[in-house]
């Protein structure tokens, strides 16, 4: 089963216009230059950051996504972002069930499935994050924690063509401590096992599954070879153009 490795790069609440400019038409560069044909980039600055983003990676192989959106196409939600303006801007994905969104902002499973509901309703792609705390871990539950989040985010509309998980520890995100690699491919398996029971057999092998947290240059080999990792959600290594080209070379021969 070949799935097409996804280098996404999260870039959270970070960059201006001009430094956003200037990483986004890097991306765009040095991918066309250096990185593996047979893998898809991704960025998702934030809203802020997108049309001007748009315009950096214009005619190159680097495609753009959001880190959130609501649920509803238009109305009294002041604030917030639908998935229908995000498609008006050039999106093809967005991303939604961050850790940082389930804490920050309370967000439940049931919000984020009608979240992506929506999303592939207007035409996206979803990346739906799913994750343990380190309590959670410590108490061997991280397989329970993600059985229930996909059984409870992914929603009835996902197909292996527009959805793509990410499994991203919580204590992994932004702390520069990665899970064994045989921890990671326990997990990504034991996802694929879930989302078969959800979705079907033909949908879970064909999904693809990311992992996030912590990846760098140095990690990213180890973690994009294994069977069931199926590219990168970046954070921190994405800001820095020569991290995350880094990352792709390193992706699955
Ligand atoms: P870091 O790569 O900074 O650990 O962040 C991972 C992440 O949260 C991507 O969504």
């Amino acid at each position: 089963m070949v799935r097409k490795t996804l280098i996404a790069g999260n870039w959270k609440m970070n960059c201006h216009l001009e430094d956003g400019i200037t990483l986004a038409k890097g991306v765009a560069q040095e991918a066309k230059k250096r990185a593996r044909k047979d893998c898809e980039f991704l960025i998702c600055p934030p809203f802020t950051l997108l049309m001007a983003a748009k315009k950096a990676i214009k005619g190159s192989r680097v495609m753009l996504g959001a880190q959130d959106c609501h649920f509803a196409a238009s109305g009294a939600h002041t604030g917030d972002v639908s998935p229908q303006m995000l498609k008006d801007l050039g999106c093809q994905y967005v991303i939604v069930g961050h850790s940082e969104r389930r804490t920050n902002h309370y967000e439940s499973d049931e919000l984020i499935a009608k979240k992506a509901s929506a999303a592939i309703e207007a035409g996206l792609k979803v990346i739906i994050c799913i994750g343990e705390t380190e309590k959670e871990r410590d108490e061997n539950k991280t397989i329970e924690v993600c059985t229930t989040q996909i059984m409870g985010s992914v929603p009835e509309n996902a197909t292996a063509q527009n959805t793509v998980i990410a499994y991203e520890p919580v204590w992994a995100i932004g702390t520069g401590k990665t899970p064994t690699s045989q921890d990671v491919e326990d997990v990504h398996a034991a996802i694929r096992k879930v989302i078969s029971k959800k979705l079907g057999r033909a949908n879970a092998n064909k999904m693809r599954i990311l992992y996030g947290g912590s990846m760098k240059p140095s990690n990213a080999k180890e973690l994009l070879n294994l069977p069931d990792v199926d590219g990168g959600l970046i954070g921190g290594a994405s800001l820095k153009v020569e991290d995350f080209i880094a990352i792709s070379e390193a992706s699955k021969q």
